[in-house]
């Protein structure tokens, strides 16, 4: 995994590997959803390295011993509708425990601007890391939004899992939210003049639920 900064991008070959067959023109909405989802296990695992361990004493049939368990941590997957939804099924593969909220932003097609349709985050997300979650970072101002939401609940603290980052994207985000680890598999070259990543994927949403 490359960092800089507080960007992490998770070069794992069979992140990438799966990400070329996410981006390409000819695979359908079925085989989209699988890879959404099976790149979001593989980067839950990377995101996750820095969970606490501690010490537990534990049986084996051959004797006792001590072993680690994750530190009673509690987290909170919190995807940006409608495309993070793709990703929860991937991380919950690996957390079963963790508690879901849901944020609804779509981008304004004239302005780019997210407008926020629905917030529902869990109650004692207080007690919780949160990681957000969406596909794709472009200007930067779904997650943005969607993080200053998270902010208000108060967290433990909060991480920014995405697909495809645009340098445009990341700029944007890790100024304003300075201690916002943000994770991606690749970052892209650029936005085009309709807010699209360049070379990207497409609209993640619609692809993901066929809405094309
Ligand atoms: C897409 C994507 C992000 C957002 C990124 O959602 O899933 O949420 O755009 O763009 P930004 O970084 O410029 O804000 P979209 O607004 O198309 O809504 P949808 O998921 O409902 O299709
Ligand atoms: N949202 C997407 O789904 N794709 C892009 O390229 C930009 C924003």
């Amino acid at each position: 995994m490359q960092k800089n900064e507080n960007v992490f991008v998770m070069d794992h070959p069979l992140i990438q590997h799966k990400l070329t067959f996410l981006r390409d023109e000819a695979t359908g909405t079925k085989n989209f959803r699988e890879l959404v989802s099976e790149i979001a296990t593989l980067m839950c695992y990377e995101a996750t390295r820095d969970l606490p361990l501690m010490d537990v004493e534990t049986a084996t049939p051959m004797e006792k011993t001590t072993t680690k368990v994750i530190a009673g941590r509690k987290l909170a997957f919190v995807p940006i509708l409608r495309a993070g939804l793709g990703m929860v099924d991937g991380m919950l593969n690996l957390v079963p425990s963790a508690k879901v909220g849901h944020i609804g932003l779509y981008r304004d097609h004239e302005t780019l601007k997210p407008v926020e349709y629905y917030n529902k985050l869990p109650q004692d997300i207080e007690e919780r890391d949160v990681i957000v979650l969406d596909p794709m970072l472009a200007t930067g101002g779904s997650a943005i939004d969607a993080i200053t939401i998270v902010k208000r609940s108060h967290p433990k603290s909060i991480k920014f899992l995405c697909i495809i980052a645009a340098p445009e994207g990341i700029k944007a985000l890790t100024e304003v939210h300075p201690d916002v680890h943000v994770y991606c598999a690749a970052v892209d070259r650029e936005l085009n003049q309709n807010g699209y990543i360049m070379p990207g994927l497409g609209d993640a949403g619609d692809r993901i639920f066929g809405t094309i």
